[in-house]
């Protein structure tokens, strides 16, 4: 499916004032065929893999939590790290193939909103981490999405989030919508701590640039 396809479909979604609805038009669409959807790599997150090896990242039977974890190779990579993964993801369709693909997964993969969490989620996670989620949804819901993962910290926990960036004077042009400091520094304003922060452009061909966020929360 062409990214175009996926701008007519996020659009046609967005003038029915629904935000989100388009995610499972597009993943129902695309069915089995997984390279339908764009941003399905099938293999984990690279700048995630990247960052756990630098960081020497261990689970430990820890909790994490995926957040919009579309096809689920983040969170069987966050499992095979140690780490007891919750992954969830707005599609019932995208949570029914993430099942399909990985049958003997130990990652409990549930259909939520982020903007309605389960409540028991609250605090529940020693990282939490979040890729791509933000930059697709409309600035106007950012907000209420940061908040959401913010709340699913645990104290002392941490939340790494991986986005596209941008200046606040950049273009927006079409989705996705690149993140920029001043909504990213909602996280702090909400509680957590900024404990690295990473301004990079990737190896794509054309080179995307990358913020790569860890927080903690101290309490
Ligand atoms: C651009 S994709 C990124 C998927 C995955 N995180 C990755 O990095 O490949 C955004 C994902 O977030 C999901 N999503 C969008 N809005 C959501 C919401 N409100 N609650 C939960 N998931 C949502 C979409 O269904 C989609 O799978």
């Amino acid at each position: 499916m062409s990214r175009q396809r996926v701008q007519q479909l996020a659009s046609e979604f967005l003038a029915r004032a629904d935000a989100t609805g388009w995610f499972e038009a597009l993943y129902a669409e695309a069915g089995a065929d997984y390279a339908k959807v764009p941003w399905a790599d099938l293999a984990p997150n690279p700048h995630l893999v990247e960052w756990s090896v630098r960081n020497h990242l261990t689970g430990e039977g820890t909790t994490a939590l995926t957040v919009g974890c579309g096809y689920g190779d983040d969170a069987e990579f966050l499992a095979k790290l140690g780490f007891r993964v919750v992954a969830f993801d707005i599609s019932p369709t995208a949570i029914s193939q993430c099942e399909r693909r990985f049958a003997d997964s130990q990652v409990s993969y549930q259909v939520a909103d982020l903007l309605k969490p389960p409540p028991a989620w609250q605090q529940n996670f020693a990282l939490v981490f979040e890729s791509y989620t933000l930059q697709s949804l409309p600035l106007a819901l950012r907000p209420a999405a940061i908040s959401s993962i913010s709340r699913f910290v645990a104290p002392s926990g941490q939340l790494l989030v991986i986005a596209r960036g941008r200046e606040e004077t950049d273009a927006l042009g079409g989705l996705p919508y690149p993140l920029t400091q001043v909504e990213l520094a909602q996280f702090e304003s909400l509680g957590l701590r900024q404990q690295s922060f990473e301004d990079y452009w990737d190896d794509e061909n054309p080179p995307v640039r990358r913020f790569r966020v860890l927080y903690t929360r101290s309490n």
